[in-house]
């Protein structure tokens, strides 16, 4: 596509994208060829499926994504499209199932994808060359991530590196006690360039920058003493300082981006609570309340936020050129019970009003975006992250030409 590679040069260096970036369908379709069907995605957690047979599934665009607990208690994913003449096998968004049986004409297959029964098929035809379609997945502590290309990118340094920051907030023994899906009429980028910065923290977040230090820049002197307070008590709640940076620009070659951050909270903060107070019980092999909130990238659209009781997961996806969802999960620990150790409108206050607030600013941010008199803007100091997303973006989308 010659006329992207002149936008590409064009671009002036940590300035934001031109306008066609963000309405261009030719653009968009590449992206997701590019970068959403060869990127690994946050699915799900282990837990919302326990038993044999219980799935649910993971749409994105044309895609839909079986994940199911097989007999040997092993997740597998399958692509959802029988063999036979290509229907949806499952219809429902999660469930149980003895063995997965097409509704069109039945084709049936087992908990490992083979197929097991298909009627008045010819003997001719080898069945076991019909199996449904494996989908590229993986585990991490817990966290089920996927990949629908067939020859994914490398997950083993992600897995390595961000194992031990996981297993302290206990990621493996966690369950989802809230999910909530936001619809964001913008580009999939805008949503990512948001998640990206807390440049916009201060005027758009009262709620977060009350209590949040990354409003301020990191360089800033009440950011750094709000650090060193949070940074001194990681021992005795029974915590580690890490910090892992193999994001955007820092991404390893031929590995997944990842990365691991921790920042604090203020004063009386011990969690991302309205009152400051503890929103559950500790997760992990975390021993005390620590004043901090830590951020995990895990490939390009999903995150996570963990804090001593609870951990926030975020995956944006897009739905069309110029709208996007984006998920959120609320998880605690397996054993906390709603109402007793938890209260579920305490628990999402924080990240729902946070995301509602983001779902209006983003739209805002398309509409103006869409203008004819739009040019592209420099990016500010406190839009670091933001600014290497946009230039790994831009390399990303350069490779391929
Ligand atoms: S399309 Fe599935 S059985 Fe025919
Ligand atoms: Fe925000």
């Amino acid at each position: 596509m010659e006329k992207l590679e002149q936008l590409i040069n064009n671009q002036v260096k940590d300035w934001s994208l031109d306008q066609k970036f963000y309405k261009d369908k030719e653009i968009f379709d590449l992206e997701i060829e590019k970068i959403y069907m060869n990127s690994w995605l946050l699915a799900g957690h282990q837990s919302q499926i326990p038993n044999t047979g219980d799935y649910f599934l993971f749409n994105l665009l044309s895609e839909s994504v079986i994940i199911i607990r097989g007999k040997d208690g092993g997740i597998r994913a399958f692509m959802n499209v029988c063999r036979h003449r290509g229907s949806h096998v499952c219809l429902e968004i999660k469930g149980n199932v003895k063995r997965l049986t097409c509704p069109y004409h039945a084709w049936t297959y087992n908990l490992e994808g083979a197929l097991v029964a298909a009627k008045y098929l010819s003997n001719n035809i080898d069945k076991d060359n019909l199996g449904l379609h494996s989908c590229s997945i993986d585990v991490i502590e817990g966290l089920i991530m996927i990949n629908f290309s067939d020859n994914p990118i490398s997950i083993a340094m992600m897995k390595q590196e961000l194992s031990e920051p996981m297993q302290m907030f206990g990621m493996k023994d966690l369950k989802i006690a809230a999910h909530r899906n936001y619809s964001i009429e913008a580009n999939w980028k805008l949503t990512v360039e948001n998640y990206n910065e807390c440049y916009h923290c201060a005027p758009a977040h009262p709620e977060y920058a009350k209590s949040h230090s990354l409003k301020y820049d990191e360089s800033s002197k009440e950011y750094q003493s709000a650090q060193k307070l949070m940074i001194d008590a990681l021992a005795k709640c029974g915590m580690k300082n890490y910090e892992i940076s193999a994001d955007y620009e820092d991404q390893i070659e031929s590995q997944e981006q990842y990365a691991y951050g921790r920042y604090a909270l203020f004063g009386k903060y011990i969690t991302g609570s309205e009152d400051g107070k503890a929103l559950a019980p500790l997760i992990g092999e975390i021993t005390e309340y620590n004043p901090g909130a830590s951020d995990f990238t895990l490939g390009p659209v999903s995150f996570l936020l963990a804090y001593s009781d609870h951990v926030v997961a975020y995956v944006f996806t897009p739905v069309t050129h110029q709208t996007s969802q984006c998920d959120v999960y609320w998880m605690v620990d397996k054993d906390a019970k709603e109402g007793k150790d938890y209260d579920l409108e305490r628990l999402i206050w924080l990240w729902d009003v946070t995301t509602k607030a983001d779902e209006r600013i983003i739209a805002n941010n398309q509409k103006g975006v869409n203008s004819r008199k739009y040019t592209s803007g420099p990016f500010s100091e406190k839009e670091s992250t933001e600014k290497n997303f946009i230039s790994w973006y831009l390399n990303h989308l350069r490779e391929t030409l």
